[in-house]
């Protein structure tokens, strides 16, 4: 079995995987709280948090598990990409215990952990298919040919959907992060009054753009107030006219990527992937098309160790490791591009 650690922005992950026995634990602690006063992560704080998190997390793991550090065959940690402070928590950490265990270390993409995430559902898919990615801070379709073979169609130029929808949120006086609750207020909407522009229609490639669509909702959430006409009705009139055409511009590319790649196969990881909207439309979408959706349960779209340990494992079954001799991460660690970025040499 092997461990895996996930300390890459505001989400303390750890957890236990064994690959051939399917067998899996898990410990998640979001420091969601210590930054709602912000309205946003703050990298320092997320990091010293991680360094409090960390132990006393993997404790609880293998405690409740009975299982001994001494059985563990190897690290797993997330190399990137995210905040490099928070990064060398778990980075650190697992290169310790893996020189202490004598065990490989086994750097995970944290792009490739989301696109694994469905990995531990029993619906699972067959290579290749096509990846949806979508969360706080990454928007990409992405072609997986194979375990760590990886073709991206395109990301957003701007702002990631999640952040788009943290954004408009925050205008709105929703909490953070306010995506979850702007889709709430959008489902009680009694009528559809407005209606924002889907972006990227005109665009022909598979790019992403919501920064667009955050500067129209702003400007007519100021409008509204300056008309003294911002009513409980009016937030979610306009909730449901942002939601809306974010989820239009994702289903239209998504369509675009699966009748031009030819996948019959479509996975949705990351956060926004719990957006209860985008999974009927990306349902209804499939049955057109016949093609098959596959989605993580919920708490493993949001960032997880679990994740983590899924693909560390593939890494780990390959001979995919490092030595405890370095300390690897890289902040912009591209999905399918080589791990560089020496840090520090132990
Ligand atoms: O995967 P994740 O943890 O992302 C990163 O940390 O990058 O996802 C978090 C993001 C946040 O932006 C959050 O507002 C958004 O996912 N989110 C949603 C929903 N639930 C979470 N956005 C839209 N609708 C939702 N139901």
């Amino acid at each position: 079995m092997i461990l895996a650690v996930e300390s890459s922005c505001d989400e303390t992950g750890v957890a236990l995987y064994d690959g051939n026995a399917n067998y899996l634990a898990h410990k998640l602690y979001s420091q969601v709280a210590l930054h709602r006063e912000f309205g946003g992560v703050v990298p320092e704080l997320a990091s010293r948090d991680h360094i409090r998190k960390l132990l006393p997390l993997c404790r609880e793991v293998l405690d409740e598990q009975g299982v001994e550090f001494e059985q563990i065959r190897g690290v797993a940690y997330t190399a990137g990409p995210g905040l490099m402070g928070a990064l060398l928590v778990a980075a650190t950490w697992a290169c310790g215990l893996a020189m202490g265990l004598e065990v490989p270390l086994i750097p995970v993409n944290h792009l490739e952990g989301h696109l694994m995430a469905v990995f531990l559902e029993e619906h699972r898919p067959d290579y290749p298919f096509l990846g949806l990615l979508i969360s706080g801070g990454n928007t990409m379709l992405v072609e997986v040919i194979e375990f760590g073979k990886y073709r991206l169609l395109g990301s957003t130029l701007d702002d990631a959907v999640g952040e788009a929808f943290d954004k408009v949120a925050k205008v709105m006086g929703l909490g953070y992060p306010g995506g979850a609750q702007l889709s709430n207020l959008a489902e009680m909407a009694g009528k559809h009054s407005y209606q924002l522009p889907v972006p990227m229609l005109h665009h022909s490639g598979y790019d992403f753009s919501f920064s667009g669509l955050k500067t129209e909702a702003g400007s007519l959430i100021r409008r509204l107030q300056m008309q003294g006409s911002w009513s409980e009705e009016a937030r979610s009139e306009v909730a449901h006219a942002f939601q809306e055409a974010a989820v239009q511009s994702i289903v239209f590319k998504v369509k675009k990527a699966l009748c031009e790649t030819g996948h019959r196969r479509l996975v949705v990881a990351g956060g926004v992937s719990a957006n209860r909207r985008l999974r009927d439309e990306l349902q209804i979408l499939s049955q057109e098309l016949s093609a098959e959706l596959f989605l993580a349960r919920p708490e493993f779209c949001t960032d997880n160790g679990a994740m983590i340990a899924v693909a560390g494992w593939e890494h780990w079954v390959r001979g995919e490791v490092i030595t405890t001799d370095k300390i690897l991460v890289n902040p912009r660690w591209r999905l399918g591009s080589g791990l560089t970025g020496l840090v520090a040499r132990s």
